[in-house]
């Protein structure tokens, strides 16, 4: 049997946060409902984070109360501290995903708080939500360069990675958020933080800032890892990390792994359907390859 590899989906979130376009409720609850129509069934659906910082997900609450839970959809929010942990819980999320940083410049830009005191935050958080029954998550945001201070060493990540299962996270994804990663490192800083954090499940998230995204999706498969965060039509980036461009894309990852024989759950086509109906919707193209050139071979 083909090897599964799980794909979350995080353009809801990931994708929509940085883009010019504003999507109404109800245009992002469509968004939603034809990602799982696709196949989608663990996504990023929205951030509980300050609106001042981030603007396009100050819905989210309004778009986790709309959400269709007949679906078996795994509906993840993203939080960043503890307000933002206790709206995610209100909010009825599947999954909370608590980011942790891996550099000092990226972190005081976008959440105000240094590696250390972004572990610090997740131990305060963590049993909040055990307590409410909900699976925690963590992402290591810039685990392979920091926009403002360059490198980031790697006994970074294995030591936030190591207070993350202490924390008791189920799941770690090392996040490359300015897609400054080669499969080399992916690689590298898999092994060291399986040494540091043996408990975890790993899962990855890249984004192509530099065309090397797919190469580092091949690299994590390699070394054994079967969840990938990818985005719808390639969309996304974070408004703190300057020129970063969007993840790796859906359809892109789903068409080379298939490709190779592994199974996603994921059907090309309609992902490709949506890409090109997210085009409309933004008022712009998308960068995905698979949305360009079309399915091969043809069907
Ligand atoms: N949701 C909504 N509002 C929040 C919040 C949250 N999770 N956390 C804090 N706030 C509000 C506070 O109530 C306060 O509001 P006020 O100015 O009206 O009194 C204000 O934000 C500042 O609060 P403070 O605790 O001092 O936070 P901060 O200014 O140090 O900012 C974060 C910290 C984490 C809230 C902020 O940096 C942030 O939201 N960053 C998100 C970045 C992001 O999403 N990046 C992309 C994904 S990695
Ligand atoms: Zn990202």
């Amino acid at each position: 049997m083909a090897r599964p590899i799980h794909i979350v989906e995080v353009g809801p979130r990931d994708g929509l946060q940085n883009d010019p376009a504003n999507l109404s409720v109800a245009q992002k609850l469509d968004f939603i409902a034809r990602l799982e129509a696709a196949g989608v069934t663990r996504m990023e659906s929205g951030s509980f984070v300050s609106p001042k910082a981030v603007p396009k997900m100050a819905e989210s609450p309004a778009v986790f109360a709309g959400l269709d839970r007949s679906k078996r959809t795994q509906h993840i929010a993203l939080a960043l501290n503890e307000t933002g942990v206790r709206r995610a819980i209100e909010a009825k999320a599947d999954e909370i995903n608590f980011v942790l940083v891996a550099g000092e410049g990226f972190g005081r830009k976008n959440q105000g708080m240094s590696p250390q005191e972004s572990a610090d935050m997740l131990a305060k958080c963590a049993p909040l939500v055990h307590e409410a029954g909900i699976p925690l998550s963590a992402t290591i945001s810039v685990a392979f360069g920091d926009p403002y201070d360059g490198d980031v060493d790697v006994g970074v990540v294995g030591n936030l990675a190591a207070q993350a299962q202490r924390a008791g996270i189920a799941e770690l994804a090392l996040g490359d958020t300015i897609g400054a990663a080669t499969p080399w490192d992916v690689r590298a800083r898999i092994d060291r933080v399986r040494m540091e954090a043996p408990d975890v499940t790993l899962r990855m998230h890249f984004h192509d800032t530099r065309g090397a995204a797919l190469a580092n999706v091949f690299a994590a498969v390699e070394a054994g890892i079967d969840i990938i965060d990818a985005s719808c039509g390639g969309l996304g980036g974070c408004p703190f990390a300057p020129g970063a461009t969007g993840n790796v894309a859906t359809e892109d990852v789903v068409w080379m792994l298939e490709r190779a024989g592994y199974s996603t759950g994921i059907d090309l086509g309609r992902m490709i359907d949506t890409a090109k109906w997210l085009e409309g919707v933004l008022g712009h193209r998308v960068s995905s390859s698979l949305s360009r050139a079309g399915v091969f071979p043809r069907g």
